[in-house]
């Protein structure tokens, strides 16, 4: 037998810098096209949530460049945002789980604390070089290089030059170094993800200087910022018990445990914790919140079941909105459907509000192009969360499990793989359930999972209607060709049988009756017709 102290003789902490350089993976740092991919999504989140928190409408620039001779890549983000004030800029970027996010309960692209610290470590994996930042954040430009302290998860933070200006500039520009990464073309690929990003963020104008000497310009179609989603209190429905007691016992203004269930929930009146009250009438609700104990909480959960409240307020979550997805989608896919969800916010565990905004788009663009370079389209499902793309992890992902399980036979869709649709699935939420740190992929939440499958559903039945009419009119048109192959000669041979009657006049004749027939919707010989939904994106000039 081993001695008892030899083992432990090892034993050591770590941090959570340590652990992330280690499980590098799990950041999202896998591959070389998903890791260019991460970095330019870590950043472009963060200057969205930056411009929209400020009320700025986003100016975002993106440039990779090959650095040929190091096998490298470096990558270069500006934005008009209010910049990052020089006492927070080295923890911001160069130390894990800091921000202004993680502890706010507010829907935002970012919520771990995470994201930037992981590029600075990327950086300083790959080509051992710190991340080089320029803030201009209330008159003040500071220049500075950043790195992370694995071992003590503390930033690095040189300054090479600080100015006072005249704060008519501002925003943040992140400049790196990364190897070990790739830039393609590819469905998961960078220049995807920011088409995707465009898509639904119509109020970004983002520019793209690809390695490739390709430039993309995607300007703004709204000129408006979206509202501000306001920070909220949980829901009572979706709490557990560990969460009453967490929360009562971290409680220490309210000194009743009514008026502790009024000032830690929303929703939650004095004629709610009267109804509470009487379900769970062996709580004394007059105790100190500090008190509450685990089989009382248990009661009050049950009580929550028992009691009907109001929906979450719904300025918690800012959706995208049905006009702005029929913008964008409408522009870039052209589709001949399209038809969107307005939906209100629903409750996961936690007592966490959401929102799933469906579209369904079918025929022009829509649908994925056949991978072995064909003209066939398949099926797309493009899935956001917070209005920022997820593109990786799609199998492990409740969207795409959601969209995949509904019988789109019954919508009028013979094979979703073999079809010209889009479905675009973004979650609004103040807190999105991630599967992990990398947050590409939805876990499967009872409520969200149900929620996605209704949405489509009342998205698809609306598609159904218009595929019947497209199948019904190309049912009439087939006919309608069949008879009008044989109609001259037909014309011929009954003039002839009569032996009266010119064959050119009966032809004319039959044309009427054919017409009243089968009266064309869609024109002589246009098979696909156009009688979409009132031209959404049709006409539409702009590029998104
Ligand atoms: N472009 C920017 N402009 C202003 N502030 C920024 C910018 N980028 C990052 N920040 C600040 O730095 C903090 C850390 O960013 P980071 O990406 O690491 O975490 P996060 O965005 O809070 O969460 P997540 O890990 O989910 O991305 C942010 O919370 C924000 O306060
Ligand atoms: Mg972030």
């Amino acid at each position: 037998m081993v001695a008892t102290d030899k083992i432990f003789s090892d034993f050591q902490e770590h941090s959570v810098a340590e652990f992330f350089k280690k499980n590098k993976q799990m950041l999202g740092f896998a591959g070389k096209t998903r890791s260019l991919t991460t970095i330019v999504h870590e950043y472009v989140t963060n200057s969205l949530d930056a411009c929209e928190e400020a009320g700025m409408l986003p100016e975002i620039t993106v440039v990779i460049a090959e650095i040929e001779k190091n096998n490298s890549y470096r990558v270069r983000v500006e934005d008009n945002g209010p910049g990052i004030p020089k006492k927070h800029l080295g923890k911001a970027l160069g130390m894990m789980l800091a921000g202004t996010k993680f502890h706010r309960y507010a829907q935002q692209r970012g919520q771990q604390g995470i994201g930037a610290a992981g590029c600075t470590m990327y950086a300083q994996l790959t080509t051992g070089k710190p991340v080089r930042v320029v803030s201009h954040y209330d008159k003040k430009r500071i220049e500075c290089t950043i790195s992370i302290d694995f071992k003590t998860n503390q930033p690095n933070i040189e300054t090479s030059a600080e100015e006072d200006t005249d704060g008519s500039e501002h925003g943040l520009v992140v400049d790196g170094e990364f190897a070990d990464v790739k830039y393609d073309k590819s469905a998961y690929g960078v220049y995807e993800y920011i088409k995707r990003t465009a898509m639904a963020n119509p109020h970004a104008t983002i520019t793209f200087a690809a390695p490739d000497g390709e430039n993309l310009k995607f300007p703004r179609s709204v000129e408006e910022v979206p509202p501000k989603p306001k920070a909220v209190q949980p829901h009572p429905m979706g709490l557990s018990t560990h969460d009453i007691i967490d929360y009562a016992h971290h409680d220490a203004q309210s000194t009743r445990i009514s008026s502790f269930l009024q000032n830690s929930f929303t929703r939650v009146s004095s004629e709610k914790v009267k109804e509470l009250q009487a379900i769970a009438n062996e709580v004394d609700f007059s105790k100190k919140p500090s008190e509450l104990e685990w089989a009382e909480a248990e009661k009050i959960v049950k009580a929550i079941g028992k009691v009907k409240w109001i929906a979450p307020a719904t300025e918690s979550i800012v959706p995208i909105g049905k006009r702005q997805i029929e913008k964008s989608l409408g522009g870039i896919l052209k589709p001949q459907f399209l038809e969107v969800s307005e939906r209100s916010p629903k409750i996961y565990k936690g007592g966490i509000p959401f929102v799933i905004e469906v579209a369904i788009a079918y025929g022009g663009d829509a649908g994925r192009n056949s991978e072995n370079g064909g003209s066939g389209k398949s099926g797309d499902i493009i899935r956001y969360a917070n209005r920022a793309p997820l593109i990786f992890d799609a199998a492990g992902c409740a969207l795409t499990q959601a969209v995949k399980e509904i019988d789109w036979k019954r919508y009028g869709i013979k094979r979703f793989e073999e079809e010209p649709v889009t479905v675009f699935v973004n979650i609004a939420s103040v807190h999105v359930p991630y599967t992990g740190a990398g947050k590409q992929a939805i876990s499967d939440e009872e409520e969200v999972t149900a929620e996605i499958k209704n949405t489509v559903m009342e998205v698809a039945r609306r598609m159904q209607h218009y595929l019947h009419e497209i199948i019904k009119e190309k049912d009439r048109a087939g006919r309608r060709k069949v008879v009008e192959r044989y109609l001259k000669q037909l014309s011929i041979d009954l003039a002839d049988l009569a032996e009266k009657g010119k064959a050119s006049e009966l032809e004319e004749k039959m044309k009427k009756l054919i017409e009243n027939k089968y009266p064309s919707l869609m024109g002589e010989g246009d098979e696909e017709g156009e009688n979409g939904n009132g031209g959404n994106g049709k006409g539409e000039k702009e590029e998104r």
